[in-house]
């Protein structure tokens, strides 16, 4: 049974059409990857999925869903475990304690606890509004590029790190991002969209755990080339 179900999604901004015709499914635990080009509609579908924005046509997901935005959203004035413990004032306080610990340890920021954001790295505060999304338990989580500011070593590392967690949560993850590679080494399944609409579908064939060496195979290049193809064989 799918644990997202979208049909005959369409949005508008003022009259101009952002996406159209669009079908999307995914199941429970999957981890879908979404590419395209700026301003193909990529951000738009995920404000949707989350019912931020009107739309027409259906769209099906469980009540508790995290979003991970495209520029860091964290709050500058609160600490490391102030933003994770941020809107879990519906827990007691011991419970808000113990999620705020376990949260701080995914995001491997123990001993960075009390820092502020502006204290940190960029990776280090990504994985805090990662850990944020993840202690409200969401069953579905919606990433929009969180790491396209991030240097290449240090995303490497985040990639690792974001299947690890994912191998543990098993949450249904919309991910979208404008790296191929990206794309390729995270997902079960690569949707590409162009002009407003998904064009085509790459199923991911690489075993899991995925480990960095998976990049540099033939069959990896192959596949990435065919999407880069994909999204390139439209103008615009
Ligand atoms: N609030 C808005 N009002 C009007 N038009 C908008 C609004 N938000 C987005 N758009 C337009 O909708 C289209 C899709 O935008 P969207 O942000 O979804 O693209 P994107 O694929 O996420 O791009 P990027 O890779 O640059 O983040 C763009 O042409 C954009 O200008
Ligand atoms: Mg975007």
């Amino acid at each position: 049974m799918s644990h997202i179900a979208v049909k005959n999604l369409a949005v508008h901004y003022d009259g101009y059409c952002a996406l159209k015709d669009i079908e999307f499914e995914a199941g429970k635990g999957e981890f879908v990857a979404i590419v395209g080009k700026s301003g193909s509609g990529k951000t738009t579908f995920l404000h949707a999925l989350a019912h931020f924005i009107p739309f027409s046509g259906e769209i099906a997901v469980p009540k508790n869903v995290g979003m991970v935005f495209q520029h860091y959203a964290v709050f500058p004035w609160f600490t490391a475990s102030e933003n994770i413990g941020f809107g879990l004032g519906d827990k007691s306080g011991n419970e808000r304690v113990q999620i705020v610990r376990e949260h701080l340890k995914l995001a491997e920021l123990e001993d960075k606890k009390d820092k502020y954001p502006a204290e940190l790295s960029g990776g280090q505060v990504q994985r805090i509004a990662i850990a944020r999304s993840l202690a409200h338990n969401p069953e579905v989580l919606l990433m929009d590029e969180p790491y396209g500011a991030l240097d290449a070593y240090t995303r490497d590392k985040m990639q690792q790190w974001l299947l690890d967690v994912w191998a543990t949560h098993k949450k249904t993850v919309v991910y979208v991002t404008h790296d191929i590679e990206e794309a390729v080494f995270l997902a079960d399944r690569v949707l590409v969209l162009n002009h407003h609409k998904f064009t085509k579908e790459f199923m991911v064939p690489f075993a899991r755990p995925r480990h960095e060496e998976v990049k540099f195979t033939p069959e990896f290049s192959r596949l990435r080339k065919e999407i880069f193809e994909s999204i390139n064989s439209f103008e615009g």
